[in-house]
């Protein structure tokens, strides 16, 4: 089985201990130590960080750093050479298919690329997670397309097919998509891309939104500094396979450390304010 394949590798059944609940410190995921390579390219090596109940995380660093590779651990379509990948206290690549089915009902997935069905219209795109995860009946589900192809401000899109639209389009699609079932965790892998200035505002905002009004916790990559600045409770850059840096927001676009002073360029409030 390749490690894309959606379906999860068949595990025995096992007792996986409760995880621990700490009220609003619950830790929701975590990598301890994680090393990943493909062939000869090491590309995580000893990544350690957590992310708490209805926090949003930012994931910066350079392109081939692995932070699409980090998102696909939390979903189970890699796993570790070494180390854990934990969701609500439980090691992904020890659940059973059946776990990380149910798991993967309750996150949402903004995929880099758009990933939509191409012979499908965008209505049935969206409404295809409901279909499969719950028993809502078709004028439910109509409605709730409707709501999330308003929300992400393309309210005609419905009965276009993907090669209709543009890539900006796709994208917001993407993020319909992902939003529709209302998930407990959402990963985000570069939401503004291909989206121009505006429609990248309303998309961060929509996302900070969904962060203050649901216990949602997200794990957001992006390069654009406006998005991490709008959604991000906390940050961490990646650099030669772990994490350089691991900052609350405001403190992060301040840096002090070289390499990070160099990575956010001009733009960083230290290069503006010193
Ligand atoms: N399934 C795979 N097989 C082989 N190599 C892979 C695989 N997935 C990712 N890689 C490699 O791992 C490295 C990290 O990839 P990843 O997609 O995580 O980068 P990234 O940090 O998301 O970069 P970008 O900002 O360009 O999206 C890249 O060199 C990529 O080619
Ligand atoms: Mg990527």
């Amino acid at each position: 089985m390749s490690e894309h394949d959606i379906s999860a590798p068949e595990t025995e059944e096992r007792q996986a201990p409760e995880p621990t609940k700490t009220g609003d410190n619950d830790v929701i995921i975590r990598f301890d130590d994680v090393y990943k390579s493909f062939g000869s390219h090491h590309i995580l090596r000893g990544l350690s960080f957590d992310v708490k109940r209805g926090k949003v995380l930012g994931i910066m660093g350079g392109s081939g750093t692995g932070k699409s590779v980090s998102l696909r651990h939390v979903i189970g379509l890699l796993t570790p050479d070494k180390g854990r990948v934990e969701v609500e206290g439980r090691n992904v690549p020890d659940l059973t298919k059946h776990e990380l089915g149910e798991l993967r009902k309750r996150m949402g997935y903004v995929f880099q690329e758009g990933a939509l069905i191409n012979w499908l219209t965008v209505a049935e795109n969206l409404s295809l997670p409901l279909k499969e995860n719950s028993k809502l009946g078709a004028d439910e589900i109509e409605h709730l397309v409707a709501e999330k192809l308003s929300m992400v401000r393309i309210p005609d899109a419905g009965e276009k097919l993907p090669s209709e639209i543009s890539g900006g389009m796709k994208k917001r699609v993407g993020l319909a998509r992902a939003l529709i079932t209302d998930p407990d965790i959402i990963l985000y892998d570069e939401p503004n891309a291909g989206l121009d200035p505006e429609i990248s505002r309303s998309i961060n905002e929509l996302m900070r939104e969904i962060a203050d009004e649901s216990d949602a916790t997200a794990l957001v990559v992006e390069h654009r500094i406006e998005c991490i600045e709008t959604v991000c409770d906390e940050v961490v850059f990646l650099h030669e396979g772990k994490v350089l840096v691991q900052e609350p927001t405001q403190e992060f676009l301040r840096p002090t450390h070289p390499r990070l002073i160099e990575f956010l360029g001009p733009e960083s409030r230290s290069s503006v304010s010193r």
